[in-house]
Parts: structure tokens; sequence; C-alpha cells
């Protein structure tokens, strides 16, 4: 072995030493800088070079590429190590205890009137009865015009109704019930339809313990050939035993522009101080052949309307008598329905 080779080995064994105890990337930094710097040994070494004579030159620049790749080489399996270890340190302290219980998730029970529109809804698919929806700003001509209201029927006072400014498009109003809807609905479709439209309804009423600007209703509707009252009372039995366990109804004579003969029908309830009462919980009739005229549905159907109001629902059904809580977002009111059958 030359004395170039001796220098070159004792070298590589200080590299080695100093870059394989370095602790951290800045220590590494720190331990190869004196190795492969452009101040360090190497550069050095290949500086002799020049000086030899020509025939050793290229053996011992050829030693010195080999030293400066194997010293490359330890920085690089130092990095690679201090990297996995970093890598293995980061994993321990994110690691997730799959064993720990899980934390409770806050969950509050459907909101009441929620809960009462969806079981209304089940028991009238049940029945085959469709869903359909509209818009809650309405053409006044749908609100009113095609269910019949002449011109200057007070319920288009601008007491009882919120008209919207829509801009020379056409008179439109927040619609005062889901009737529109059922408008909309034959218009699209030919008879027999069987549906039901649930939604909110808007009403410019002065707040109390039973009236709200906006609430939400149910209304129904079935047309088809002989389509009778007969059936509606039928559905109508059936519905509220399915909601109240009750299917004592009483129907009076009543009047909408929109249903001839047209009734409101009273429930048989028992009030919480133990004493029956009659209550009304709905308006319903026979389609007016009016309304037929203005969709273009053929003279020989027939068909029942009605609507109810699912506050009122509600209220009859939880004993509760200020139709104000539903909206007061109030948890101590809501909490109250966790898991509750009125009947
Ligand atoms: N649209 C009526 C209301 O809002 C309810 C109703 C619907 C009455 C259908 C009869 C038939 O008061």
């Amino acid at each position: 072995m030359t004395d170039g080779d001796q220098k070159l080995a004792e070298i590589e064994g200080r590299a080695k030493v100093a870059i394989e105890g370095a602790a951290s990337f800045p220590d590494l930094e720190q331990a190869k800088a004196p190795f492969v710097g452009r101040k360090g040994e190497l550069q050095a070494l290949f500086r002799i070079i020049p000086t030899l004579p020509a025939d050793e030159r290229g053996t011992f620049g050829k030693r010195i590429n080999a030293l400066k790749e194997a010293v490359e080489g330890f920085v690089q399996a130092r990095s690679a190590a201090l990297r996995a270890a970093q890598l293995e340190l980061e994993l321990a302290e994110n690691a997730i205890d799959v064993t720990l219980p899980g934390r409770p998730q806050a969950t509050c029970p459907p909101h009441p009137l929620t809960a009462t529109l969806e079981e209304i809804e089940s028991v009238f698919r049940s029945m085959g009865f469709a869903v359909a929806e509209g818009p809650e700003v309405e053409w006044e001509a749908l609100n009113f015009d095609a269910l019949n209201f002449p011109p200057n029927h007070p319920a288009r006072d601008m007491q009882d109704t919120f008209f919207v400014d829509s801009g020379g498009t056409g008179p439109q109003v927040l619609r005062t019930h889901t009737s529109p809807v059922q408008i909309r609905t034959m218009l699209q479709h030919d008879p027999p339809v069987r549906i039901i439209c649930p939604g909110r309804v808007y009403r410019s009423e002065t707040q109390d313990a039973s009236h709200s600007a906006v609430f939400h209703q149910v209304e129904g509707l079935m047309v088809g050939e002989g389509v009778s009252f007969a059936q509606l009372k039928g559905v109508l039995q059936h519905v509220v035993t399915e909601l109240f366990g009750t299917d004592e109804l009483r129907f009076r004579p009543s009047y909408f522009p929109f249903t001839e003969p047209s009734a409101e029908v009273d429930m048989r309830w028992k009030m919480a101080d133990g004493r029956d009462r009659w209550l009304e919980i709905l308006g319903c009739g026979m389609v007016d052949p009016e309304v037929f005229k203005a969709v273009g549905y053929p003279a020989e159907v027939t068909g029942w309307a009605f609507g109810m109001g699912v506050e009122r629902m509600a209220m009859l059904r939880h004993g509760v008598d200020d139709i104000r809580h539903f909206f007061s977002g109030d948890l101590r009111f809501l909490r109250q329905f966790a898991g509750v059958d009125a009947r």
C-alpha cells in the first residue's frame, strides 16, 4: 500500500465515523462539510493531481473519485436512516389508540313538525299517494285565480297575503296555501291524480298562541272518474285513525272557492282536563268544476281535496298549547320529543 493509498483509507475511515455519528440533518451537514465541501479534504486531494508525475495522475484521480463516491454513499445512507427515524417518530406521535371508547355525538330528535309531517306522508304513501311540491313564491294566478277566487275576494287583501315585488313579470305572492301545487300538478298531468302537497305557507297574521304568519300545510287531491265524497270520508277516517287513534269525525258544511260542496272536519278529542271536545282539524270538499276548467280537465272527471295544518296536528298529538314553541328553537322544548309517540 502506498502512502497515498493509506492517506485515502484514513480519510475514508474518518468520514465514515463522522457521518455515521450524525444524529440529525444539521449534524449531517456539519459532519460531511470537512470532506466534500469546496474547502474539504477531497477537493484538496484533487488539487494535488497536477503536481504528480504524469503517469501516476490517472490512477490517483480514479482513487480520489472512488473515495468521493464512498463518502457520498455514507451521506446518503445516513440521511435515509435519519428520514426513516423521523417518520417513525411522527407515526408514533400521531398514533390512534383504536381501543379508546368513541366520543358521544350530540343528537336531537327530529323537530316535532318534521316528525308529524313525515308520519302524515307515510300514511298517505301507504295508500298510493305521491308527494308533490311547489315554490313558496307563487303566481297570484295560481294561488288565487285558478282556484276560483274572484278578483275582489277578501283573502287577496293586503292584510291576509304577502305580495312580492316581482319586477313586472306578473303579480306574485308568498303562497297562502299549498293548493297551487295541486293546480301545477293538474296542469302537467292528465287524470287520474292522487297526490299530497306538504309545505310552508304564509299569511299576514298577528302572532299569538294559535296563529303564526308562517306555518305548514298538507293538502291532498284525488281526481279521476267516479271519485266520490264517500272515498274522501274513508281516506280521512283512516288517516285520523293512524295519527290519533280515533275515527270519530264530524263533517260540517262550509265554503271554499275551489270546492263544492265543502266541509270542515272536527275530531272528537279528549282534552288534558279529561273533557271531550270537537276540534276542527281540516277543510275539504269536492273540487269545483271551475277549477277543472282552469286546468283544462275534461268535464267527466270528479275529485276531492282537503287541507290540514301540520302545526295544529302536532299541537293536538303532543298537547302543545302555543304554536310559537315550534319556531322558538328552544332546545328544552325540542328535547321533549325524543322517541315520543303521542298515541
Ligand atoms: N286551501 C285551504 C286552506 O288553506 C284548505 C283546503 C284545501 C280546503 C282543499 C278544502 C280543500 O285553508
